[in-house]
Order: C-alpha cells, then sequence, then structure tokens
C-alpha cells in the first residue's frame, strides 16, 4: 500500500516541491490519511515531511467521525497555493503556523475554534490572558504528530517551560508538587484555555482548586484560619519554595508577617487547667525560634473544631 501510494507520489509531486512545475492532479490521486486529503496529500506526504501523515493517527484522523477535519478545515482551501503551475515557490496556503507565519494570531485560532469554541472546558478562551497574549492553541499543540505532548503529564511541562521561565526554577526547589516527577501537570490546577477564576485557575477560586485533591483542608470547621479559607497562596507557593511545605516562608516569619508575635502565654485549656509555661512542650525561648516554631502549639493552622477560648482555636 504505502509503496503504491509512494510510487503515485513521486510522479505527480516530489517532482512539484522539488521543480515548482507540476499542477495538482487530484483526478487520480487517492486520500491517504483524512477524508479529501488528495488535495494536498499529492504533493505533501511522507517524503515531504516525516511527520506530516502522522496526522491519521490522532483523533483528527478519525475518518468515520464526519466532524473530523480535513487538511483544508485548518489550512484553508489555499486555491492559489494548492493550483499553482508556475516556476518557483507558490504562494502561501491561506493559514499556514510556523515561525515566519504571515497569518493572524486570531486567524490561527479561528480556524480551530470554527470547531472548537464550543467545547465546554474551552468556551473562557475569548479574553483569556493566552488568548489576549497572542498565545495560540498551535503554540502549545502539535497536530501532526501521534502524541501530542502537552496532554501528557509527563511531558507537558517543557511545553509550558518554554515561556515560563520562573515556574521552572520553582518546580525544582526542594519542596514542590510532584510535577517534574511527572505524577501531576500544570493542567491539573490550571486551565490553560481561560478560566473565571484568578490565575487560569482550573476551578473558580485558588482555595477549590486545592480542595479538588486535599479535601480535608475543607472542613468544615467550627474554627477557621481566615487566610485559609481566602487563598491557599497566602501561605503557599504551589510551584515550589525553600522551606518545607511549599510555604513561603518559615514560621515564625510567615505567622509574623500578619500578626503581632506573642510573649508567653499561659493557656487555659478547655477542662480549666493550666499548664506551667515549662511543662515539655509548652511555653520556653526556643519554641518560637526552632523546629516548628508558632505550628507546635497552633498546630489546626488550617482550622478546627476544637473547644476552647479565643487564640486556643487553632491550638494542636
Ligand atoms: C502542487 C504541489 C502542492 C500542492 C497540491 C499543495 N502544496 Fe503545499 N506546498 C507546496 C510547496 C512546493 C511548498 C513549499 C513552499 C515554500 O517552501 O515556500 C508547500 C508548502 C506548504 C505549507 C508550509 C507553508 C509555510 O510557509 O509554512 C503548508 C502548510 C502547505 N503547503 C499546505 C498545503 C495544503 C493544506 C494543501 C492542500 C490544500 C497544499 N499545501 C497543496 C506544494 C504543494
Ligand atoms: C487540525 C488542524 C490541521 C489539519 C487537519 C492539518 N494541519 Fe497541517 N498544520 C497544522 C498546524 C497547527 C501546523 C504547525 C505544525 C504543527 O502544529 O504540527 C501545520 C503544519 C503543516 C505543514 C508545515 C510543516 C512544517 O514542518 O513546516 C504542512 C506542509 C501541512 N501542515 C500540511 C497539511 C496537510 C497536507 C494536511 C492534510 C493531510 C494538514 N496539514 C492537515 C494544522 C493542521
Ligand atoms: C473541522 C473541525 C476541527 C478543526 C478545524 C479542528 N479540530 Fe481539533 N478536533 C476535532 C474533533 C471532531 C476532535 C475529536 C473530539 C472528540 O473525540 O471528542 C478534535 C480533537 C482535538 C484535540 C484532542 C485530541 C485527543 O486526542 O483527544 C485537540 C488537542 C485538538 N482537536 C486541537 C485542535 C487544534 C489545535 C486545531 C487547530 C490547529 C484543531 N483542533 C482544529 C475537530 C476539529
Ligand atoms: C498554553 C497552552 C495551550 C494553549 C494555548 C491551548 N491549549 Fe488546548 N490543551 C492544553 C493542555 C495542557 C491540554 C490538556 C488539558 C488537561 O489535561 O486537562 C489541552 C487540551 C485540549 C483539548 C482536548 C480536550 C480537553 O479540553 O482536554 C482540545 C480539543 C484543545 N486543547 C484545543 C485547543 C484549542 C482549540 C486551542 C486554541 C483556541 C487551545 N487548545 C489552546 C494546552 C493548550
Ligand atoms: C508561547 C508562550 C506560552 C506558552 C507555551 C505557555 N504560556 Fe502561559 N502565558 C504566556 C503569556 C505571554 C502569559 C501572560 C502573562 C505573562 O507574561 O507571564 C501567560 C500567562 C499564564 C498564566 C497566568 C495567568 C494569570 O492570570 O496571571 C498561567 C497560569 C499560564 N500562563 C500557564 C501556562 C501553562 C500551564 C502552560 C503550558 C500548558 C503555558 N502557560 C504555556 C505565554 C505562554
Ligand atoms: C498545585 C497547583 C498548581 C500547579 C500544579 C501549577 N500551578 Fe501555576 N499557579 C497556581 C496558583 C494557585 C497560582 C496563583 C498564585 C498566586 O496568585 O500567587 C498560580 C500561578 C501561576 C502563574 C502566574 C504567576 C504570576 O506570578 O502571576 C503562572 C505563569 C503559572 N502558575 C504557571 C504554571 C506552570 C507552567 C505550571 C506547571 C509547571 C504550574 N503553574 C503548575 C497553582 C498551580
Ligand atoms: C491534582 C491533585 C492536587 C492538587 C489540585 C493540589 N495538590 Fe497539593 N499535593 C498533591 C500531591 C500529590 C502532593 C504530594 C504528596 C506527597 O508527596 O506525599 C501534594 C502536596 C502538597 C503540600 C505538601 C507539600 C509537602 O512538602 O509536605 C502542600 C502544602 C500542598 N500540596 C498545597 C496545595 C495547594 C495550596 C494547592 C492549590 C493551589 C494544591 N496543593 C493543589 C496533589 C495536589
Ligand atoms: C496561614 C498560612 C496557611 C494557609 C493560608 C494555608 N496553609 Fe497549608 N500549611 C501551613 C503551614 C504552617 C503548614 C505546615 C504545617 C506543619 O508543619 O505541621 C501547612 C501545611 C500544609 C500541607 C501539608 C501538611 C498537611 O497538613 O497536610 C498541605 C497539604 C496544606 N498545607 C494545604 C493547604 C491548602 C489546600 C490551603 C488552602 C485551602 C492551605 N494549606 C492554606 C500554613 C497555611
Ligand atoms: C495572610 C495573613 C496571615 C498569616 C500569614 C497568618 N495569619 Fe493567623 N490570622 C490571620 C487573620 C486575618 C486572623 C483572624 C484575626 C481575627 O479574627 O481577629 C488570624 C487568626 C489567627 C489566630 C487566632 C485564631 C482564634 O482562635 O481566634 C491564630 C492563633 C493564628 N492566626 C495563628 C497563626 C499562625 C501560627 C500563623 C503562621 C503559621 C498565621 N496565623 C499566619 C491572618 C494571618
Ligand atoms: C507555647 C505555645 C505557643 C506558641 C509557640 C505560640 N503561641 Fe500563639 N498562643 C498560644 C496560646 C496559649 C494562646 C491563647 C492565649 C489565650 O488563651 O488567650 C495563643 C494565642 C495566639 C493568637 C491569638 C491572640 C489573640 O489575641 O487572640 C495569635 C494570633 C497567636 N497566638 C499567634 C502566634 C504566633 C504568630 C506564634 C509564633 C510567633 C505563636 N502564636 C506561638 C500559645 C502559643
Amino acid at each position: 500500500m504505502k509503496f503504491m501510494r509512494q510510487v503515485v507520489a513521486s510522479c505527480v509531486c516530489i517532482g512539484s516541491l522539488t521543480m515548482g512545475a507540476v499542477a495538482y492532479a487530484a483526478s487520480s490521486a487517492k486520500d491517504l490519511v483524512l477524508n479529501g486529503d488528495a488535495v494536498c496529500t499529492t504533493c505533501h506526504d511522507e517524503g515531504d515531511n516525516a511527520d506530516l501523515l502522522a496526522i491519521g493517527k490522532t483523533k483528527h484522523g478519525t475518518r468515520a467521525d464526519s466532524r473530523t477535519p480535513t487538511c483544508t478545515s485548518c489550512h484553508g482551501t489555499s486555491l492559489e497555493h494548492r493550483d499553482f503551475s508556475g516556476s518557483g515557490k507558490p504562494p502561501k496556503p491561506d493559514v499556514t503556523y510556523g515561525a515566519k507565519t504571515m497569518t493572524t494570531a486570531d486567524a490561527r485560532n479561528g480556524a480551530c475554534q470554527s470547531c472548537h469554541a464550543k467545547d465546554g472546558k474551552h468556551n473562557q478562551w475569548e479574553g483569556s490572558i493566552h488568548q489576549a497574549r497572542d498565545v495560540t492553541c498551535a503554540a502549545c499543540h502539535k497536530v501532526h504528530v501521534s502524541k501530542d505532548a502537552v496532554r501528557d503529564k509527563r511531558t507537558q511541562t517543557e511545553t509550558c517551560f518554554s515561556c515560563h521561565k520562573e515556574q521552572r526554577a520553582q518546580a525544582s526547589k526542594p519542596s514542590h508538587h510532584p510535577v517534574l516527577e511527572g505524577k501531576m501537570g500544570c493542567s491539573d490546577c490550571h486551565n490553560v484555555h481561560g478560566s473565571a477564576g484568578p490565575s487560569l485557575m482550573k476551578r473558580n477560586s485558588v482555595v477549590e482548586t486545592c480542595y479538588t485533591c486535599h479535601m480535608e483542608k475543607r472542613g468544615p470547621f467550627v474554627h477557621n484560619h481566615q487566610p485559609v479559607n481566602e487563598d491557599c497562596s497566602n501561605c503557599h507557593n504551589p510551584h515550589g519554595t525553600t522551606a518545607e511545605a511549599l510555604l513561603k516562608s518559615r514560621p515564625p516569619f510567615l505567622c509574623n508577617s500578619c500578626h503581632t508575635p506573642h510573649g508567653p502565654i499561659q493557656p487555659t485549656l478547655a477542662n480549666g487547667t493550666a499548664p506551667a509555661l515549662t511543662a515539655p512542650g509548652w511555653w520556653n525561648p526556643s519554641v518560637v525560634t526552632q523546629g516548628k516554631s508558632c505550628v507546635s502549639c497552633h498546630a489546626q493552622i488550617h482550622g478546627s473544631s476544637n473547644p476552647g477560648a479565643a487564640g486556643q482555636h487553632l491550638f494542636r
């Protein structure tokens, strides 16, 4: 099969690619991978570009599905290009995607959106930061390869890091989500096609996004810690940090950015007793500067249902 095709192809087209003299000859040509692709594949086959026909192995190549595209759905009818019979290079196709393309970002995205605009996860694309900054669909998606790297968590980051250098640096800090390890992708937290939440969050807020995996932090708690309910990134940098547990800085510094540090306090516990300040684990000068610092007492930092007086609500 392949051999036969190549024979046909080499008569009709390889000649045209090298000499630019032979015109399009669809009548005798068969489609190779997409319905109606013969108008293009008479000239463009694996001899032209090793990857080009791999599109037939992707969802776009499901020929039984009438919604799937043909070459011209993405590149335009390109009549002048297709039917060129002069010498030299043919005029460009209507829509091209290469580095030197003259096609506007809107027109390139428009070709994809003619089919994808109504996909549920993509209907916030218009006005999203990537759209506004002319980041095109094809800047992330490779459609002529059998495996599109950006949609595989194990290979996705390379695409993102090519533009987002800061996140690349953060991802390899000592404390990080297992993204470089390939167990999570950027797309576990971000919907890069646009979102109603801040920073392209997958859900409507940072906390809702984090709760999808860290359910226990949602509560409900009798006593909440206000900054936790507001935004996890008040204290955590989800991309990676030098401090443990993805903390932006260690306690007491982290806590003291919002609180005035207090000195020794003798607590009154729920049962009415008051442990001596010198009792093990209670106040001593080093407790605030060492180990878990503030969190050695205020251990339920994300919220708790402990009974007790104000101030002890986030207690161990
Ligand atoms: C007669 C042969 C011929 C036919 C038929 C043909 N092309 Fe081409 N195509 C070429 C040649 C030759 C080039 C290289 C032009 C150049 O180097 O500028 C090319 C280049 C291209 C490029 C790359 C342009 C760029 O600058 O990035 C695309 C995309 C393309 N063709 C798409 C198509 C599509 C889609 C069809 C069908 C509608 C088609 N071609 C039909 C000969 C053909
Ligand atoms: C779903 C949209 C889509 C379809 C369908 C499609 N292309 Fe493409 N084409 C692209 C994009 C996007 C690029 C840019 C490279 C990439 O993303 O892989 C491209 C690149 C190309 C190039 C330039 C390759 C290079 O390395 O410079 C040629 C030639 C081409 N396509 C021809 C075709 C032909 C022939 C068909 C039909 C068999 C076709 N395309 C079908 C979207 C499409
Ligand atoms: C003519 C309609 C059409 C056009 C144009 C089109 N697509 Fe698609 N695309 C589809 C269909 C249909 C599917 C399969 C959807 C499904 O199975 O639910 C698909 C699937 C996809 C997928 C998912 C593939 C998978 O394996 O799940 C990606 C990514 C995609 N398209 C990107 C693009 C990009 C990027 C462009 C523009 C360069 C584009 N599409 C242009 C119709 C189109
Ligand atoms: C910034 C990179 C980026 C851009 C720009 C981008 N995509 Fe995607 N796309 C992705 C990633 C990552 C996924 C996988 C999402 C996941 O795993 O949840 C994806 C998934 C898809 C899918 C598969 C269905 C789905 O939602 O999971 C389609 C279809 C698709 N994109 C089409 C498009 C179209 C059309 C455009 C342009 C309007 C576009 N994409 C722009 C990165 C991008
Ligand atoms: C072609 C370059 C490019 C690629 C590839 C790219 N981005 Fe972006 N991204 C941008 C630009 C430009 C902005 C605008 C803000 C800026 O300049 O940093 C942006 C902004 C963002 C934002 C911030 C949104 C906000 O509201 O502040 C997030 C999150 C993001 N991108 C995630 C991703 C992810 C995840 C990927 C990979 C799937 C990705 N990007 C791939 C260029 C890119
Ligand atoms: C665990 C969830 C999570 C993962 C995984 C994640 N992000 Fe983020 N990202 C966030 C949150 C939350 C914010 C908002 C942080 C803030 O406002 O300080 C954000 C913000 C951003 C921003 C905007 C930064 C700015 O300064 O405005 C970019 C760009 C970004 N992320 C890119 C990426 C890339 C690229 C990846 C994959 C390597 C990734 N993110 C993985 C949660 C995540
Ligand atoms: C897709 C699931 C997922 C999402 C969404 C998610 N995480 Fe995680 N998180 C993980 C996994 C997996 C680990 C690693 C657990 C391990 O290594 O044992 C983790 C670990 C953590 C840790 C502990 C790190 C350590 O070193 O102890 C913190 C803090 C954290 N995540 C905060 C967040 C925040 C904040 C968000 C929202 C911006 C978030 N996570 C969103 C899956 C997720
Ligand atoms: C007020 C600061 C603060 C905020 C806001 C905050 N955290 Fe934390 N988080 C911490 C501290 C401090 C630790 C370390 C606790 C320890 O060392 O015992 C921690 C640890 C964690 C851990 C790892 C240990 C564990 O308890 O499972 C996860 C997961 C986590 N936080 C998720 C979240 C999520 C999700 C949010 C948002 C809903 C959030 N955090 C908001 C301060 C905060
Ligand atoms: C982003 C600012 C911010 C950070 C960082 C922060 N807090 Fe808070 N914290 C608050 C706010 C706001 C309240 C509610 C104050 C009020 O109700 O008067 C609060 C309340 C508390 C309370 C009193 C709870 C109660 O029962 O009334 C304790 C204890 C506490 N924080 C401990 C900590 C510790 C320990 C850290 C460091 C791990 C920390 N906080 C980090 C903003 C912050
Ligand atoms: C040895 C245990 C211990 C350590 C360590 C500790 N605290 Fe406390 N903290 C307490 C007790 C006990 C109370 C409650 C006092 C009371 O019952 O009125 C309290 C109360 C608070 C309150 C509430 C104050 C109020 O007026 O309601 C805040 C805020 C707070 N601590 C922040 C911190 C911060 C920030 C650190 C670290 C710099 C820290 N704590 C370290 C024991 C501790």
